[in-house]
């Protein structure tokens, strides 16, 4: 069905709109921009139980009820008083669990994003809108934060608009596309080494990436594993473990091989972990096994084209630990020494940076001092940022940044973002975590004092446009599509402005006056006394949802600055 223009077009009334959600993910939160945007008054429950989910409707009174990620069924006793609107990631037709795992292991090569009215029956409620795009090779997280994303935003706000004008959605037809799917087995995805190609191991892995993950063995442990791309010259026995390097195993297929970058043990409370680490113990024990040189692993990369330095590091889930920091660190220094006029940091295409590594650090025989560490380690890139004095340094948020690593992207000169960007500009969701990476120093020098309070206590993701507005990064510059030439625009013409020098030297004057009001190691040290506090302070908050967080722990109750419908004096509408 193609976009009805006229219904997007109309402004929608202001609706109350319930997001019932199994956790506020990257797909709820970048709804819950968009709507924010668009004047809804928006309240957010978890599904936890059904009476929770009926008290929320009761307490909020919305005018209909959202589900961009939900694992249950919504009860009838909602559903059946409130249109209830679900975000089915397949196409119209589509039916059952783990479609998008589906799509990517039946090399659909179009899926789609349907959204439904919820019914008794599982996706089987009339259809209100939906979007397709076409697949990409990719992990299914990939697709799930980029496509899907896109689509699902462009269905809701179809659908929103079709429901305030009192459109009557279609029920589902015999002729649709899609059809009734049974859930993924693990025999479908299990790898057969002396059997499976390249592509097909990829593809399995592929279409269980962030969750599940294929069940798998490697170095002689079962594990789930992650993160796989093709390997393009080592070859060996089909099975065989052929070389590490950094954080990844390579493994060969029958034509080829491929590097495998984080597994899950299958023993009890496994974390997620850069597969060397994880099988550590296990590769002790095969020193014959070539270690190839980090640099070479695409998780930093260093390119420079007429003036002007680019470096994409697309670690993966945006997490830095401190090998991390340090390598992007020197990666800096180094291009620093080249006499770029202009220095790009593009992070990763879904995630800029996530701050410091939680896995790392719950992994490590003292979270405590991993976390001081790591902290440390972080403030030493934004010093390294902070210290390019002589360049302009540009944060192209090509994906979305959380905690710290909002922060380590507002150390640049010039902070730019496309309109699908989601920032989570605050530390306080992880257990009170004050945060350091010099946000004293960053924050109110952007968004002024008061704007200070306005982005940490909220508590909510915001968008790249309300970011640009409060002046929390420089520029949102259109879509994603198109994005990044945009931005290679912009930073060659920085590069080549005759007056260079006078950006430079304004800048310089900037930061020296910034200097004899505080000197900016005072920033760092206060904001670490703070930390050491979090880490090693009589209140285990921290190390609580640290430990929850990692651990994919379901949530328990809805904090108070999402459901609004429960605090005391709900907000009212302006
Ligand atoms: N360390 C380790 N892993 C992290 C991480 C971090 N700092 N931030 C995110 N991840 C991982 C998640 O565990 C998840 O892993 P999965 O592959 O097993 O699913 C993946 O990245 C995606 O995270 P998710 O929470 O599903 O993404 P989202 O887009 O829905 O939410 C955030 C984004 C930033 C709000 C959320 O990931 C978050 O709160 N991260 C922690 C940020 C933080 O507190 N950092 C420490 C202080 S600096």
């Amino acid at each position: 069905m193609a976009a009805d223009e006229s219904l997007l077009a109309a402004a929608t009334p202001r609706l109350r709109i319930l997001m019932l959600v199994h956790g506020f993910n990257s797909l709820s939160q970048r709804l819950h921009v968009e709507l924010a945007a668009r004047g809804h008054v928006l309240s957010v429950e978890y599904d936890i139980h059904d009476a929770i989910t009926l008290e929320a409707v009761e307490l909020f009174r919305p005018d209909v009820v959202l589900a961009p990620y939900l694992k249950r069924a919504i009860p009838e006793a909602v559903w059946r008083h409130v249109p209830c609107l679900i975000v089915h990631p397949g196409i119209p037709g589509d039916r059952g669990p783990a479609a998008l795992d589906r799509a990517i292991l039946e090399r659909r090569s179009h899926w789609g994003v349907t959204v439904l009215q919820a019914v008794a029956e599982f996706d089987a409620g009339p259809i209100w809108a939906h979007r397709s795009f076409p697949m990409r090779e990719a992990p299914k997280a990939s697709l799930y934060r980029r496509e899907v994303t896109t689509a699902a935003v462009e269905a809701v706000l179809e659908a929103l608009s079709r429901l305030a004008a009192g459109w009557q959605p279609e029920a589902q037809h015999e002729g649709l596309p899609g059809r009734t799917h049974r859930p993924v087995s693990l025999a479908e995805r299990t790898i057969d080494w002396t059997s499976d190609r390249t592509a097909d191991v990829l593809r399995k892995i592929h279409s269980a990436d962030g969750y599940p993950g294929v069940r798998g063995e490697l170095a002689g442990v079962t594990c789930r594993l992650y993160d796989a791309h093709a390997e393009h010259g080592l070859r060996g026995a089909p099975g065989a473990l052929l070389a590490r390097r950094g954080e990844a195993l390579c493994r060969a297929t029958v034509d080829g091989a491929v590097w495998i970058g984080h597994v899950r043990r299958e023993d009890e409370h496994a974390l997620k972990l850069p597969a060397t680490l994880a099988l550590a113990a296990e590769l002790a024990g095969l020193s014959d096994l070539p270690e190839l040189p980090e640099d070479d692993d695409g998780r930093v990369v260093y390119r420079e084209a007429d003036g002007v330095g680019w470096i994409d590091f697309p670690f993966h889930n945006g997490a830095m630990g401190t090998p991390h920091c340090r390598r992007l660190a020197e990666t800096v220094r180094m291009a620093r020494s080249r006499g770029v006029r202009v220095l790009v940091l593009t992070g990763g295409p879904e995630f800029w940076s996530n701050g410091i590594h939680l896995n790392l650090i719950e992994a490590a025989d003292s979270p405590a001092d991993a976390s001081m560490h790591n902290i440390e380690a972080m403030n030493d890139l934004v010093a390294e940022l902070l210290e390019c004095r002589g360049l302009w340094l540009i944060a192209a948020l090509r994906g979305n940044a959380g905690a710290g690593g909002c922060f380590l992207a507002l150390a640049a000169d010039e902070v730019l973002a496309h309109d699908g960007v989601v920032l989570n500009p605050h530390y306080r969701n992880m257990g009170n975590l004050y945060g350091s990476e010099y946000w004293t120093y960053l924050l109110p020098k952007r968004v002024g004092e008061d704007g200070v309070a306005h982005v940490l206590d909220r508590r909510l993701p915001l968008g790249a446009h309300e970011a640009a507005a409060i002046g929390l990064i420089d520029g949102c510059i259109g879509p994603a599509a198109g994005f990044m030439e945009a931005v290679d625009a912009h930073a060659r013409a920085v590069a080549a402005d005759p007056d260079f020098p006078r950006l430079i030297a304004a800048k310089l004057d900037g930061y020296a006056a910034d200097e004899r009001e505080k000197p900016l190691a005072v920033y760092r040290a206060e904001e670490l006394e703070r930390m050491r506090l979090n880490f090693y302070g009589f209140d285990p908050s921290y190390h609580v949802a640290r430990h929850a967080f990692v651990h994919r722990r379901p949530q328990s109750w809805t904090p108070l600055h999402l459901a609004i419908h429960r605090r005391r004096t709900p907000p009212q509408p302006t």
